[in-house]
């Protein structure tokens, strides 16, 4: 049977999902909306599908955040150890261009809706300069991202002045002399935080738990490659040396006048931030409890604390989202994802997600190797197991971390064990640097 394959977005996850099909001469096309490779890291100052800010950073260091079959060594060996947005968007789109991924894609293209048929066919229709199209394909990938759709929280009360989530929060200048009040105990919310320090009259930080803040370098060595050390200890041991190597260097949050940390490491997403412990510690963020509500310009916190703000940037986190499928088809945007290896569904064997994973560590490695084993699988050297529910099932009642029960935990994978998991799948010459391509099938059209 002749294979016609359909990718749902460019981004990082997409582009190695592509790459690889493509790798093994098979026939694939790549839909995006945007006009360009790089999907998050296309930085812009207007509403886009990004939510990258001016100053964002990656939070792990390069050697743990870059395709095996395309390095930052092999890209520009004076990367960053943890590059900037542009920096990431110039890899990825340098990663596409080394392929020849681009006559693949069809750019400004929105994937509107996918209609599963059976096992060998989906009905797919995309919009283009207004004008929709359906068309066949044989197999389906999704990698649409899991990060650009915000999600907002709720409280008693109305707040009369200015509420955004940190999706819309592009840079700091806006915010310049105003009271700004920030939500969450995530990336966006400590980054958003200390950015707007830097020019508000007042920002300070709400957090309905404690974290622990984790710095970017230990020992002068970017942290994530210091706890690599220990990637051959079971989970729980990492995450206790974690722990205690937080707690000799950055002493307790109480020390800061934030929340105290309740659980144990791994039991929320890792914060990573070299600079909001000392902003707090400067007066420049004000640690705040949880919101119990609002009242016209006022904050009314937990404690019975009342402030008034201009601002309020939520920075509660983002949607899991599949607007092409129809809810009743696929609908995870809460509760549980029985995915096995969070790529393989357990009843439609011709869908495959790709990136669709929260790491405690960089998403893309983790699919492209997903992507070598989607493309495996297609060409017939690879099987899936005759169990796959059950191990889809298994997924999701052992995670690798036990982590509390908040809709931004449904899909967290250890990167080391997930890497591990899908090496073991994959045939030991799995790296292919310099792939040689068949010529382009007719039917691909840029
Ligand atoms: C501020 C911020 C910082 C982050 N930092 C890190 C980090 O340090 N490390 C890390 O690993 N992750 C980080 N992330 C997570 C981020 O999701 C990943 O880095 C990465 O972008 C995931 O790649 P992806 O290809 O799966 O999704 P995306 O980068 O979101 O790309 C999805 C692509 O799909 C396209 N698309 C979506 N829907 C459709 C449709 N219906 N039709 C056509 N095209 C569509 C989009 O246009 C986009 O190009 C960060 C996220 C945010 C918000
Ligand atoms: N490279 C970078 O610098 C960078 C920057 C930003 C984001 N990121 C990445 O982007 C992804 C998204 O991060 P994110 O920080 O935007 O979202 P997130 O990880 O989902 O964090 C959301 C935060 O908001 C809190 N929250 C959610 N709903 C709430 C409510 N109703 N009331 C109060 N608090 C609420 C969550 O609390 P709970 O702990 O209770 O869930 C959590 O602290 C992550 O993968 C992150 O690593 C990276």
């Amino acid at each position: 049977m002749n294979y016609k394959i359909a990718v749902i977005g460019v981004g990082p996850s997409g582009i190695t999902a592509l790459k690889n099909l493509l790798d093994q001469g098979l026939d694939a096309v790549a839909f995006d909306r945007n006009t360009e490779v790089g999907g998050n890291w296309i930085y812009s100052e207007k509403e886009s599908h990004s939510s990258v800010f001016e100053t964002t950073h990656i939070i792990s260091s390069k050697t743990l955040s870059q395709y095996e079959d395309f390095t930052f060594d092999d890209f520009d060996p004076e990367a960053a150890d943890y590059p900037s947005h542009d920096e990431l968007r110039r890899y990825f789109q340098a990663y596409a261009a080394k392929f020849e991924l681009y006559p693949h894609i069809r750019f400004g293209t929105l994937v509107k809706h996918c209609e599963w048929v059976d096992q060998h066919t989906w009905h797919i229709t995309t919009e283009k300069d207004g004008i929709e199209v359906t068309e066949t394909f044989t197999h389906l990938v999704v990698s649409n991202g899991h990060h650009w759709k915000p999600r907002y929280p709720e409280y008693p009360g109305t707040f009369e002045g200015e509420y955004i989530h940190s999706h819309h929060f592009k840079k700091a200048a806006p915010f310049a002399g105003k009271r700004v009040l920030v939500i969450g105990g995530g990336n966006s919310a400590c980054d958003v935080a200390v950015e707007t320090s830097r020019v508000s009259a007042m920002t300070a930080i709400s957090w309905r738990r404690g974290y622990r803040i984790v710095p970017k370098f230990f020992f002068g060595k970017p942290s994530d490659k210091v706890a690599e050390q220990t990637k051959w200890l079971p989970v729980k041991v990492r995450g206790f040396l974690n722990q205690l190597l937080l707690k000799v260097m950055l002493g307790d949050n109480k020390a800061y006048g934030l929340r105290p940390v309740t659980e144990p490491f791994g039991s929320t997403h890792p914060t990573i931030n070299d600079e909001l412990l000392h902003k707090i510690r400067h007066g420049k963020v004000k640690p705040r409890l949880d919101i119990k509500r609002f009242e016209g310009k006022k904050v009314v916190f937990e404690d019975g604390k009342t402030e008034e703000y201009d601002t309020v940037i939520a920075c509660t986190g983002y949607w899991l989202s599949h607007p092409f499928f129809d809810k009743n088809f696929i609908d995870y945007s809460s509760g549980q994802v029985p995915l096995y290896l969070k790529m393989f569904h357990p009843e439609y064997s011709n869908l495959y997600f790709i990136g669709m994973f929260q790491p405690l560590g960089c998403i893309w490695p983790g699919a492209e190797l997903q992507s070598k084993l989607m493309a495996q699988e297609l060409v017939g050297n690879w099987k899936r197991p005759s169990n796959i529910k059950e191990l889809c099932e298994r997924e999701v009642t052992h995670p690798h971390y036990k982590q509390v029960n908040t809709p931004r935990h449904t899909i967290t994978v250890d990167f080391h064990l997930f890497v591990k998991a899908l090496k073991k799948e994959l045939p030991k010459n799995y790296l292919s640097k310099n792939p040689v391509r068949k010529p382009l099938p007719e039917t691909v059209s840029s």
